[in-house]
């Protein structure tokens, strides 16, 4: 089933989503939230977005490989991530512009740590710890963001969001081009 997507405004991407009980049987949302993605084109989604205040996000990376030449190794990263904990984040700050599928048409450059090290558990409640860098650590802290209720143009000068103010309002209003169906939080 294919969701519409969550836009910027909506309380819902605000909200510091809960853990997901132990053993719940989440395949069918997992899947569900890989199918949206999809539809969407989009590199990661994390539940608010689709209206639901857990935490889970999924990614899959493996479409920006061919994109550019030089890009890093994607290869199998595509992974759902439930109740994660990013233990620890380190190395040099980088500049990467990011898109979101809840903030349609805007892209800003972003700074953040390089590496980090995460653990979660997959749809099977199997646990890993896991260390990711590069676009890979980047997609996650994205996604790991917006279980916490932060979105990536809170990282931006207060210049750029007082540039964006107008398109923000008009996305919250559905008044937004996208090849996907949304779900606008003051559309009349
Ligand atoms: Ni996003």
């Amino acid at each position: 089933m294919i969701y519409p997507i969550v836009m910027y405004g909506d309380a819902v991407l605000r909200k510091k989503a809960s853990d997901i009980e132990q053993g719940t049987d989440v395949k069918q949302l997992v899947a569900d939230m890989f199918e949206t993605m999809y539809a969407a084109n989009g590199v990661g989604l994390a539940a608010p977005q689709i209206g639901k205040p857990v935490r889970l996000f999924v990614v899959d990376g493996t479409s920006m490989q061919d994109e550019e030449e030089d890009a890093e190794d994607m290869t199998g990263f595509k992974k759902a991530f439930i109740n994660p904990v990013i233990l620890t984040e380190e190395g040099e700050e980088w500049d990467f512009e990011e898109g979101c599928l809840s903030i349609p048409n805007i892209r800003e450059k972003v700074s953040r740590k390089e590496a980090l090290r995460i653990r979660y558990y997959d749809e099977d409640w199997n646990l890993y710890e896991e260390d990711f860098d590069g676009v890979k650590a980047r997609v996650i802290q994205h996604e790991y963001d917006h279980i916490e209720g932060k979105l990536f143009i809170d990282y931006l000068t207060p210049l750029k969001k007082r540039m964006l103010k107008g398109k923000l309002s008009d996305i919250s209003k559905g008044i937004v081009d996208t090849d996907y169906r949304i779900l606008a939080p003051l559309r009349k």
